[in-house]
């Protein structure tokens, strides 16, 4: 499969969606809810504030974010698979007094209006667009002047250091192979190849420097392996 392209990422995470999070769970030793949680942390989201989550998937991070800002404030959850939204909805409403609504949408080609947002979020989203940048820029036209926003995802390695051998290997030992089991062969080994393009720390942080954001930061997690990339309109 081609990184960046948006029809088949669609089609990739819709087909993938019922077992999305029990993989997640399974890849990550359960470890990308503390970084999602480091995330929330950073940006520390207030009671009544609307906040957005973009390429909310089966809104594992949207949740968390209801929590804190409901019920005065919401999260609108935004992903351009139906089949993730439909899950995300799911378990939404086992919770009460959650304020959340979600949106089937390409976040590169929607009519959410400018300078409305509290807070923007994203996981692992940028690295599966189809320019990234754009996604950025959708980042800050989105936000009111003065709100944050975090980017969390994969870091891009630096090329012969550990952190990418034991990432490389990681990937092709372990994520690969318990994929190939359960029939996802194709769909997970995409993960190396949407890094091998995916801007690192420094290229993101040039990136949102010429955007426009006023204050910007890139954190590291994991040891290497994530980032998150913090910004204020
Ligand atoms: C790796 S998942 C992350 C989901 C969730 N944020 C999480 O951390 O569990 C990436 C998500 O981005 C969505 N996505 C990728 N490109 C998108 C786009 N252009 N517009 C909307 N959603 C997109 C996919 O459908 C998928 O659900």
């Amino acid at each position: 499969m081609k990184p960046r392209d948006p029809i088949a990422i669609r089609e990739l995470f819709d087909s993938i969606s019922q077992k999305y999070d029990f993989l997640n769970d399974l890849f990550s030793f359960g470890l990308h809810r503390f970084w999602k949680r480091q995330l929330l942390s950073y940006l520390a989201p207030l009671s009544g504030e609307n906040w957005i989550d973009l390429c909310c998937g089966t809104g594992d991070l949207s949740l968390p974010l209801a929590r804190l800002v409901s019920p005065l404030g919401s999260v609108l959850g935004v992903d351009f698979s139906h089949a993730q939204i439909l899950l995300a909805n799911k378990r939404a409403l086992t919770e009460q007094n959650l304020s959340i609504s979600w949106l089937t949408e390409d976040i590169l080609e929607n009519n959410l209006p400018s300078n409305s947002y509290d807070g923007v979020v994203m996981a692992y989203g940028l690295r599966n667009l189809s320019d990234p940048e754009a996604g950025l820029k959708e980042i800050h036209r989105l936000l009111k002047s003065g709100a944050k926003a975090g980017v969390l995802d994969f870091n891009h390695a630096v090329a012969g250091t550990k952190t990418f051998y034991f990432q490389r290997f990681y990937l092709r030992l372990l994520v690969v192979p318990i994929a190939s089991i359960m029939g996802l062969r194709e769909e997970y080994a995409y993960l190396e190849k949407s890094l091998q393009n995916f801007p690192d720390g420094e290229l993101q942080k040039k990136m949102a420097r010429k955007i426009g954001f006023k204050k910007i930061n890139y954190k590291i997690l994991a040891g290497g392996q994530m980032g998150i990339l913090l910004l204020k309109k």
